[in-house]
């Protein structure tokens, strides 16, 4: 089976083709980054008209890469949701039309599952159950995943995403969007101890997360700090420290609330190489193992929608001659598979 993957539900066109025995056999992304630049964050309809422009586009480069025509192809996965709408109308509008020119099934595909089973793609590829940390610029959410679509939400954030606090404090320090992996940079030259900043919710029991208050307290120390590099730098690196260790804490409260050795990290901020070392320094402890996507598919791409898609599609999920982009879809209210 060979499906062609479409993901357009925020600032990130992705495309891929991937099939069951070769893996991936084509990927595009067009990331909108300077689009955005200009305006500290994503603009839904740039982001909405930059996806018209480069989707089809992007669809022919994959086929050509891969050496493909449509008849090659299997079905048309693209994301549903969660996302902006205008950014996902126009994935679903172009994959379910192509589906129906191309006579293929079309696949809805929930975005964060596509997160969430993105380590598949990988040679080291987790077992169920597991564990698994979702962190994006949208959501943060500790997830226990028994099999596909088998997902207990077990806690979630309860304002900003884990990314999304990234990319404010990133902002208060005067970083480009999306400052996440700037902010991460910046850290390197920070030295640990000068600053710490809380650990939000982790004195109490549960298993949910709070990060503006972290957000909060980083900008009240750069608002009554110097701004020399040195001391952005120092106030970085305490802020990532705090929601890495926060991060942590809760992963292994989760793992063992389960019972479970196995942890998945996912979503853009699992790219933070911190966060991928302290985890596996947590996991070694646990006598567990932490599994990963390479750091190009942390983020938004079309290879985790074509895999996710694929699951659906064996297990019977197609779409009619409609199409529906659906901005808030909670993952636990997928069928299993
Ligand atoms: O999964 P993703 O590409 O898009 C969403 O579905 O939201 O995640 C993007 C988020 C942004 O907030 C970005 O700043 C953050 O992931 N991010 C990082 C790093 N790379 C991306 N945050 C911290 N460290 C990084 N290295
Ligand atoms: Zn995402």
């Amino acid at each position: 089976m060979r499906i062609l993957g479409i993901e357009t539900s925020c600032d990130e066109t992705g495309i891929a083709i991937y099939d069951e025995e070769q893996g991936i056999m084509a990927h595009r992304l067009y990331s909108q980054i300077a689009v955005h630049a200009d305006y500290g964050g994503v603009v839904p309809e740039l982001a909405s008209r930059d996806h018209v422009r480069k989707t089809i586009p992007l669809i022919k480069e994959a086929l050509a890469e891969a050496g493909l025509t449509p008849e090659d192809l299997d079905g048309v996965a693209y994301t549903a949701g969660p996302g902006l709408v205008g950014a996902l109308l126009v994935g679903c509008s172009i994959g379910r039309s192509l589906a129906y020119g191309w006579d293929l099934p079309a696949v809805p595909v929930h975005h964060m599952e596509g997160h969430l089973l993105a380590p598949m793609l990988e040679d080291n590829v987790p077992e169920f159950p597991f564990v698994a940390l979702l962190v994006s610029g949208g959501h943060t959410m500790l997830v226990r995943v028994d099999g596909i679509g088998k997902y207990q939400l077990l806690g979630e954030s309860v304002d900003d995403a884990a990314g999304e606090a990234f990319d404010k404090t990133a902002k208060l320090l005067g970083l480009d969007y999306p400052g996440g992996p700037v902010l991460a940079k910046m850290a390197e030259d920070g030295s640990p101890g000068r600053f710490k900043f809380p650990r939000p919710m982790t004195n109490k029991p549960g298993l949910d997360f709070s990060f503006s208050g972290l957000k909060t307290a980083a900008a009240i120390t750069i608002r009554a700090e110097d701004d020399s590099a040195q001391t952005k730098a120092d106030i970085a690196y305490a802020f990532q420290d705090a929601v890495i260790d926060t991060l942590a804490i809760k992963c292994r409260r989760a793992l063992e609330q389960c019972g479970l050795n196995r942890l998945v990290i996912a979503g853009g901020v699992s790219a933070n190489t911190e966060l991928r070392a302290k985890l596996a320094a947590v996991m070694k402890k646990l006598n567990g193992e932490v599994f990963y996507p390479r750091p190009e598919f942390c983020t938004d791409n079309g290879a985790m929608i074509a895999y996710a898609g694929m699951q659906r599609l064996k297990s019977g999920v197609t779409s009619d001659l409609t199409f529906k982009a659906n901005p808030r879809w909670s993952l636990d209210s997928l069928p299993p598979v």
